[in-house]
């Protein structure tokens, strides 16, 4: 597990972008949790760190809609709806007050 940031660094409904590894890493923090996406979108690699997020209604998801072409992914499952291809998630491990991801 490599070290990511601290909680108190992403208030909710804010975004981070963190280097991990040479990656760019964009951590969401939604309903109290948090989420890690690979920062390129898998369509043409627009910058999912500066992307909307939409929750479902009745709590069905949080998602980030990509800045560039307007692809919707889940934040937890990466799943683009339907497009060609997922946009990549880590797990975050929350240790206290500090969040981890394997990448
Ligand atoms: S680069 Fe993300 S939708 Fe095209």
């Amino acid at each position: 597990m490599i070290f990511l940031a601290k909680a108190s660094e992403i208030p909710e409904g804010e975004r981070k972008l963190v280097k991990v590894n040479g990656v760019d890493v964009a951590v969401f923090r939604q309903g109290g949790r948090f989420y890690a996406l690979n920062n390129a979108c898998p369509h043409r690699q627009g910058p999912l760190s500066r992307g909307t997020v939409e929750a479902a209604a009745e709590g069905a998801g949080c998602f980030v809609r990509c800045p560039m072409h307007g692809w919707r992914f889940d934040l937890a499952t990466g799943d683009s709806n339907g497009r060609p291809a997922n946009a990549t998630v880590y797990a975050v491990d929350q240790r206290g007050e500090e969040l981890y991801i394997e990448i």
